[in-house]
């Protein structure tokens, strides 16, 4: 496993965006990394905190995926990032775990306080070779059942972070949300371009599920290098776990069920990767 520093920095260069699918389970792991390999598209596999505790903690979500690329001859990069870590302690305890990458949101915090939360959970982090990822606004929608408005960042609040945090990556609120949209989203491409330009590391996009192809590419060209996907995923799955259980009523092996929304999962993957051009970037 490795941190997101030289993915997401080639990805800059190269203007095409790493897919961050989140994980809830054994098998989602599983069948992302398989069609991850099968494209040669690097990866980083998000979890909440929600997501670890399901899982059994941030140990065990870090012996899963180790295992995993291990036993499947995984080849390509992978990086296992704590998805919206709330707090310094969360996130120390994702790295001690083996964690290699984080983010801290502190956005509900005022400024201050967020650069203050922030720069502590970088400071512990990049003493062990971690990368971190900070929040900037507020991206509103549904995350771990909490529902929130989304405030746009300030182009000078994301400067300020950035430049007393030393943070490895960046995710401003722009527009998108967590879950479902109500319409199009109203991304903000002019602020995304000043903090890219005055920033220069690499910007993120939460809320990538149900955003159109064409402002996801617009998106890109304007510097996000990772887009975070995980409502749609559960969606096509669910999709088809629900036409299963419906047409077989005694099917009771919990393996015949999960895997029965493997197909449409791993198209909606390898769609996205497609879609990110990060295909053959491993
Ligand atoms: P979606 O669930 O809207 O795809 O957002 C995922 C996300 O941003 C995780 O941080």
């Amino acid at each position: 496993m490795e941190n997101t520093k030289k993915i997401l920095n080639k990805a800059m260069e190269e203007k095409y965006s790493i897919p961050q699918f989140n994980i809830n389970n054994l098998e989602w792991a599983k069948f992302i990394l398989e069609v991850c390999e099968e494209q040669q598209s690097p990866v980083i596999l998000g979890v909440s905190e929600g997501a670890a505790k399901y899982m059994g903690g941030y140990g065990v979500v870090v012996a899963i995926v180790k295992s995993l690329i291990e036993e499947l001859k995984i080849n390509i990069p992978v990086c296992l990032h704590l998805d919206h870590g709330s707090s310094f302690e969360s996130c120390k305890k994702a790295i001690d775990s083996g964690f290699p990458s984080v983010m801290i949101d502190a956005s509900k915090y005022e400024l201050e306080k967020n650069i203050k939360i922030t720069k502590e959970v970088v400071d512990y982090a990049h003493k062990r070779g971690v990368t971190v990822e900070a929040e900037v606004g507020h991206i509103g929608g549904e995350e771990d059942g909490v529902v929130a408005d989304v405030a746009y960042a300030k182009v000078e609040d994301a400067v300020e972070l950035y430049k007393q945090t030393n943070v490895d990556l960046f995710a401003p609120a722009l527009g998108s949300v967590h879950g479902l949209y109500d319409g199009e989203p109203k991304l903000d491409f002019i602020r995304m371009n000043k903090i890219k330009e005055l920033t220069r590391i690499p910007l993120v996009l939460h809320g990538g599920s149900g955003i159109p192809d064409n402002l996801i590419r617009e998106a890109i060209n304007n510097g996000i290098c990772k887009i975070n996907i995980n409502t749609e995923l559960q969606i096509t799955w669910h999709n088809d776990v629900v036409k299963f259980v419906t047409k077989n009523k005694d099917v009771y092996d919990p393996r015949k069920v999960i895997k029965s929304g493997e197909i449409s999962l791993k198209k909606a993957v390898r769609d996205k990767i497609k879609l990110l051009g990060s295909n053959n970037k491993a």
